[in-house]
């Protein structure tokens, strides 16, 4: 039978899918990681407070990338390029997400319209890893190899959708509304689309490194199509609400140590 469970223990079960799948993770949370650190270099002075929250954010993303690299690593495999279009952050940039990798690159402050922007960002993204990993945690929380890796992710990555939630409220609140609510959809907009195109990619080169059949990787891309109209229809909706989260402050403290799995 095809579920959601037998391709993950599919794509775990061969090193060189399980390589790919390793990559691509490690590679876009270091990104996020990159990212939320330079945003936080160039916070605006007005709000200096959020400024160790998106530290502690990045510290999370560095983290995540850093494991993915330890469970490859404890089964003997090097990581491998990542393909152009599995590469969901890239993807996301170049629809025009987010904050452009120019302005991150340099050295002028950034707006607080700006940190907006991102936070917006980050509430769609982070619930799609959140969403992701809360997948995984349902069917590998307790695998031997990548069960803690699995619960750690999982938990943090809820904690910055929580974060995200918790501080675009407050912006709302001090009037930003408009502009929260215009970026969140136009982000949930691109972000669905993306979303499915590197799921297609993805499954795409599990099928070739996997063997498999024609039939099933038509049912598969069938699937992710069929997940994309949902969101397309209404789905996107769940991506843009507002709500205060039960996890108050959930970047509030210092980042969680990774060194068991290095
Ligand atoms: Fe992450
Ligand atoms: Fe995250």
């Amino acid at each position: 039978m095809l579920s959601a469970k037998s391709l993950f223990q599919e794509i775990l079960d061969n090193d060189e899918s399980f390589r790919l799948f390793c990559s691509i993770a490690a590679s876009g949370e270091s990104q996020g990681g990159w990212e939320n650190a330079r945003i936080a270099a160039l916070v605006p002075q007005s709000e200096r407070a959020l400024a160790a929250k998106i530290t502690r954010h990045g510290a999370d993303e560095d983290k995540h990338g850093r494991i993915f690299n330890a469970l490859m690593k404890k089964r003997g495999l090097e990581p491998v390029e990542v393909p152009p279009a599995t590469d969901y952050t890239m993807l996301l940039e170049q629809s025009g997400i987010g904050l452009a990798h120019e302005k991150l690159k340099g050295d002028q402050p950034l707006t607080v319209q700006d940190i907006v922007i991102y936070l917006a960002h980050s509430r769609v993204t982070e619930q799609r890893a959140s969403e992701e990993m809360e997948l995984l945690r349902t069917y590998f929380a307790d695998h031997p190899d990548i069960g803690r890796a699995v619960r750690m992710i999982s938990n943090d990555e809820d904690n910055h959708l929580a974060y995200c939630h918790e501080e675009l409220l407050r912006f709302a609140a001090a009037g930003h509304g408009r502009v929260i609510q215009r970026t969140l959809r136009e982000c949930a907009r691109a972000e669905i689309r993306v979303y499915r195109d590197v799921s297609l990619a993805v499954m795409a080169d599990m099928g070739r490194i996997l063997g498999w059949p024609k039939a099933k990787s038509a049912v598969l891309a069938a699937g992710i199509h069929a997940v994309y109209l949902y969101e397309r229809l209404g789905g996107w909706r769940r991506m843009v609400s507002l709500k205060m989260p039960e996890r108050r402050d959930a970047l509030g403290g210092p980042a969680t140590a990774s060194a068991e799995f290095a």
